[in-house]
C-alpha cells in the first residue's frame, strides 16, 4: 500500500467500518432487488428497515467507491494471493470466519455459518447437484479478509471492474466522483485497459469476498460453480447487464449460473436458523469429495 493510501485510511479510521453487521449490506441487496416470489407488500416490508442501517450503508458506500480504484486492487493481489495467512480446512475456516463478531443483534441476525447453510439447504432441497449446494455452503468464505485485518469496504458489497469506466447501474453511482481512477486518462474510458469481449477473466473486479474465494478454490469445483463464487456480488452485470460489452461467449453462457445462484444467495434468510449440529457430517462428506484437506488463505 501507497504510505498516500495509508494516511487516508488512517484519517478515515474512525469510519472504515459504518456498517454495524456487514450482513446489513445483503439487507440492503434486498430492498433493491426484493424477492419476487413473496407477496410481501413493500410497505410491509420497510418495518424491518430501520433508517439507521439505510445511512451506514451509505456511509459504506462512499468508502468502497472512493477507494476502490486499480491500483488498490494490485496492491490486494499482491498481498492477499500470496496465501501465506494461514493454512486452514474448510471447517476450520467456516468457524473462523463465525467468530466475527459485529453489533448485529444476535436474536434477529443469523452467523455466518447459519447464512451459508440456509443457502446451501435451499439449493439442496430444489435438486440441484451437489457441487451447486457445496458452492451454496461456500460462497461467502471469503468474508475471512475481515478477520484478517480489512476494512468492511474491501470485503463485501456489490463488485464492479476496476481499469475501465465506472457503469451509472452501480449502486450509488455518484460516490465514484471522489475515486481517483474517475479522472484518470485511460481508466476513466468506456472500454479502459480492456478489449471489447475479452472475456471477464481477463478483467480486474473491485476487490472482496469473491474474487479471494474463487482464488482459494479456483482448482477443485466445476466452472459454473467457479463463476458463481467469482461473480455472485456483481449486481452491476447479473442484474443490470451494465458490461455486456466485456463479456465473452462463455462468461454468457456461465453467467446463467450466477443468476440462478443469486436467488438463493439473497432469498434463502429464513428467521429458523438450520440444525447445523444434524447437517454437520452432511457437509463435512461433501467437502472431502471436492476439496483437499487444507487450503491456504
Ligand atoms: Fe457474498
Ligand atoms: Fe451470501
Amino acid at each position: 500500500m501507497t504510505s498516500e493510501t495509508q494516511q487516508i485510511l488512517d484519517m478515515e479510521k474512525p469510519k472504515a467500518n459504518p456498517l454495524k453487521s456487514m450482513d446489513h449490506w445483503e439487507d440492503d441487496l434486498l430492498e433493491r432487488y426484493p424477492d419476487p416470489e413473496t407477496s410481501k407488500e413493500k410497505s410491509e416490508f420497510r418495518n424491518y428497515v430501520d433508517s439507521d442501517r439505510d445511512a451506514t450503508v451509505r456511509e459504506f458506500y462512499q468508502l468502497n467507491h472512493k477507494f476502490q480504484t486499480y491500483d488498490f486492487v494490485c496492491e490486494k493481489e499482491k498481498e492477499f494471493l500470496a496465501f501465506n495467512k494461514r493454512e486452514m480446512s474448510i471447517w476450520d475456516a467456516l468457524e473462523f470466519l463465525n467468530t466475527l463478531v459485529d453489533d448485529s443483534d444476535p436474536d434477529i441476525d443469523l452467523d455466518q455459518l447459519q447464512h451459508l447453510m440456509q443457502t446451501s439447504e435451499a439449493i439442496r432441497k430444489d435438486g440441484h447437484p451437489d457441487w451447486f449446494v457445496l458452492t451454496g455452503f461456500l460462497h461467502d468464505l471469503g468474508k475471512v479478509l475481515c478477520l484478517f485485518g480489512e476494512p468492511q469496504w474491501a470485503v463485501v458489497g456489490d463488485t464492479f471492474p476496476v481499469g475501465c469506466q465506472f457503469s451509472d447501474k452501480i449502486v450509488y453511482p455518484d460516490f465514484f466522483s471522489s475515486n481517483p481512477d474517475s479522472t484518470h486518462e485511460v481508466y476513466s474510458t468506456k472500454l479502459g485497459v480492456y478489449k471489447e469481449h475479452c472475456g471477464l477473466d481477463q478483467v480486474k473486479m473491485s476487490w472482496g469476498h469473491d474474487e479471494y474465494l474463487y482464488q482459494i478454490v479456483k482448482d477443485y469445483l466445476p466452472k459454473p460453480a467457479l463463476y458463481m463464487i467469482r461473480y455472485h456480488s456483481f449486481y452491476a452485470q447479473h442484474r443490470e447487464g451494465a458490461y455486456d460489452f466485456l463479456l465473452n461467449d462463455e462468461d454468457r453462457e456461465y453467467f446463467k449460473w450466477v443468476k440462478a445462484f443469486n436467488p438463493y444467495d439473497l432469498y434463502s434468510k429464513a428467521p429458523e436458523p438450520p440444525n447445523v449440529k444434524e447437517l454437520k457430517p452432511y457437509y463435512e462428506d461433501l467437502i472431502a469429495k471436492y476439496l483437499p484437506e487444507t487450503l491456504r488463505f
